[in-house]
């Protein structure tokens, strides 16, 4: 079926065509964390400078809360949006004091640190620990509003909703880790914003949006 194709034909594009990124080498959850707090509202060409200085700087979660604020806030200049920096470094210290200075692997526990929303959450357990959780952004939201032809308005709760139900469904067995980062990456690199790179991707045959010819117009985002 067409879900089944889509996961398998995901995969084995992204074997070939996934990028050599610093957070892509290590399996560290610290890495997959910051990494991920950096992309959210970040380009990838930008976080990679910020993500080896950042690491290099605070290469333990211990390291980063015990830091001087000051200190972590000067390893962020430059990136924007340094409420994730405070948010960053007090989760650290959450970690320090409630899960002995390790990324804690249960959704409940990794969902409550500050900072860290569903999609963080689901991009950390899946990623880091291969937990067949969704990771869905703005990205694999419209990925899958055109492959799946979902008109939704994805402004609303209920669609982001049931976006994660379906990308969940989607996750081969065992495959999380690499499922969720193929999505992202054809986000990223082929199902783009304004011209998606149609002729490259593993799933045209079957996208939906695209073979009514509204792949453009998707995903329905109504102004906030
Ligand atoms: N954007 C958000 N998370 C990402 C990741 N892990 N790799 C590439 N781009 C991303």
């Amino acid at each position: 079926d067409m879900e089944q194709y889509f996961s398998e034909k995901l995969l084995e594009w992204y074997e070939t065509a996934k990028r050599d990124l610093p957070w892509r080498r290590h399996r560290d959850p610290y890495y997959i964390w910051v990494s991920e707090i950096m992309l959210q509202q970040t380009r990838v060409d930008t976080v990679i400078p910020y993500f080896h200085r950042f690491i290099e700087r605070f290469p333990t979660i211990t390291d980063l809360a015990l830091a001087p604020e000051e200190d972590v806030l000067k390893c962020w200049e430059g990136l924007g949006y340094y409420s994730r920096a405070r948010n960053l470094q007090a989760a650290a210290q959450q970690v320090v004091e409630r899960h002995g200075g390790r990324v804690p692997s249960d959704k409940a526990s990794v969902s409550a640190l500050k900072g860290v929303g569903p999609y963080t959450a689901g991009a950390i357990l899946s990623i880091a620990f291969g937990q067949p959780e969704p990771a869905v952004d703005g990205n694999v939201m419209r990925v899958l509003s055109r492959y799946f032809l979902l008109e939704d308005d994805i402004m609303k709760p209920a669609t982001r909703v049931r976006m994660e139900t379906l990308a969940a469904r989607l996750i081969p067995e065992g495959g999380a880790t690499d499922f969720n980062q193929a999505l992202m990456e054809l986000g990223a690199l082929v199902c783009t914003p304004k011209s998606p790179s149609c002729m490259t991707c593993p799933v045209m045959e079957h996208c939906q949006g695209r073979l009514a010819g509204v792949e453009t117009q998707l995903p329905v985002k109504t102004k906030a």
